[in-house]
């Protein structure tokens, strides 16, 4: 880099980000995070932190008070969640069904808990029977999992998991970073205690702040620890007996304060992001969420019919494939980072990697929240059998493109 370069303006190349997220950022979203900033006590901005409860209430589909935005990427929510729940010796249970899974538990023992866990083949889901006879053997106080995890594709049927936890009166907690919008899940309906996301999937927006949503259940046992910060404690309040939790930036109760009526001083307001966190969320309702839902498997359809038109074997359990990405095989001989290189280079196009048992076996494919349109879908697969066809792979030529516009078309697009 020339010593002139680095003071030029910031000019990222053009992507089209079709990867497991993060993913292109709404033009809408981008817009709302250059307003100019406020200061987190002005009435203007509170009445914009009240706004942003009223629609994340809506995309959640809860009635809970507590739904606000907790400051930092997905996992910031995660740890906020466990470190002002659980305490040194509680027990957790972690269904785990693909990396996220880990990363749950990872959390929950850096907290004390008494994690166990339970375990399926990568690209497989648990029958919700399955989750039942382990909280029975268990008896945990919290019972956490993802809803769709990236690292699989595939998706946990949640609607029976809250109720399970609730009859063996275990929190339920729900990490729907990669699913939310792109599939359904109706919090109260499903009666799960707690579920937090993050914008940079089929939110359309970008990483860096972390929508959260909890019932009453939650914050009566994140009360029972409740602590103020001495230079900011009102006139005679008194701690609670519980622990103080072991985080100052996520303290659950003292967040309740800074969003509740009482608006107590606690970090400074990351503005910009909660403004890219509003825009996001006004763009998701304007298209309904019926509507989003409908977008993302219809795409998911032509994906699929899309990658099986050009040959290629579809990753996971299809039944219970998440909509906005698509685990597929590398065809064998086939140097799979050369192809994402290529795709990356020649086209602008990302698509991804894969970890643990996947890694080297399958790439990831996304098509979520502002990148879920046909033309991103059909450009993919295009660039994709160019590249491949060039390694060798044979392939019906422009078998994908017109399978995945088949997809479309019978849908009347
Ligand atoms: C299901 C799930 N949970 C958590 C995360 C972690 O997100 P972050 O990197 O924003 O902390 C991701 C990121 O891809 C994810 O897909």
């Amino acid at each position: 880099m020339s010593s002139s370069e680095i003071f030029d303006e910031l000019n990222p190349p053009p992507r089209l980000m079709m990867g497991p997220g993060p993913v292109n950022v709404d033009p809408r979203v981008l817009n709302a995070m250059s307003m100019p900033l406020l200061g987190q006590f002005d009435p203007a901005f509170t009445e914009y932190m009240n706004e942003v409860m009223v629609l994340y209430r809506q995309v959640f589909q809860t009635k809970n008070r507590w739904t606000f935005l907790i400051d930092g990427t997905a996992r910031a929510a995660i740890e906020t969640f466990m470190v002002s729940t659980i305490e040194p010796g509680d027990k957790v249970l972690v269904p785990v069904f693909g990396r996220f899974g880990h990363l749950l538990t990872e959390i929950a023992e850096r907290c004390g808990a008494d994690v166990e866990i339970i375990e399926v083949e990568w690209g497989n889901v648990f029958d919700p029977q399955q989750i039942e006879d382990a909280v029975k053997r268990v008896r945990p106080k919290v019972v956490a999992l993802c809803q769709g995890d990236t690292s699989t594709t595939v998706a946990q049927p949640l609607a029976a998991v809250g109720e399970i936890c609730s009859r063996f009166d275990a929190f339920s907690y729900v990490d729907a970073t990669a699913s939310l919008v792109g599939m359904d899940l109706p919090v109260d309906k499903w009666k799960i205690d707690c579920v937090s996301v993050s914008l940079q999937k089929c939110l359309a927006g970008p990483p860096g702040i972390a929508p959260i949503t909890f019932n009453d259940r939650v914050a009566d046992l994140v009360n029972r620890r409740k602590h103020i910060e001495k230079g900011i404690r009102p006139e005679g309040f008194e701690a609670a007996s519980g622990p103080m939790v072991a985080s100052n930036y996520f303290d659950l109760g003292m967040l309740m304060d800074y969003w509740s009526e009482a608006r107590l001083n606690h970090h400074t307001e990351a503005t910009s992001m909660l403004y890219a966190a509003r825009e996001c969320a006004r763009v998701v309702l304007k298209e309904g969420l019926q509507a989003g839902f409908d977008r993302h498997a219809l795409a998911s359809k032509a994906m699929v019919a899309g990658l099986e038109g050009l040959g290629l074997k579809v990753f996971g359990d299809k039944t219970n494939k998440m909509p906005n990405v698509t685990g597929v095989y590398i065809p064998d001989g086939v140097d799979g980072e050369a192809i994402r290189s290529e795709m990356l280079h020649d086209f602008g196009i990302e698509i991804g990697t894969s970890f643990g048992p996947l890694h080297g076996k399958i790439w990831r494919i996304g098509a979520m929240g502002y990148n879920c349109q046909k033309h991103n879908i059909l450009t993919c697969l295009a660039a994709l059998e160019t590249i491949l066809r060039q390694h060798s792979v044979s392939m019906p030529a422009g078998g994908g493109v017109d399978a995945a516009l088949a997809e479309y078309r019978a849908a009347g697009q």
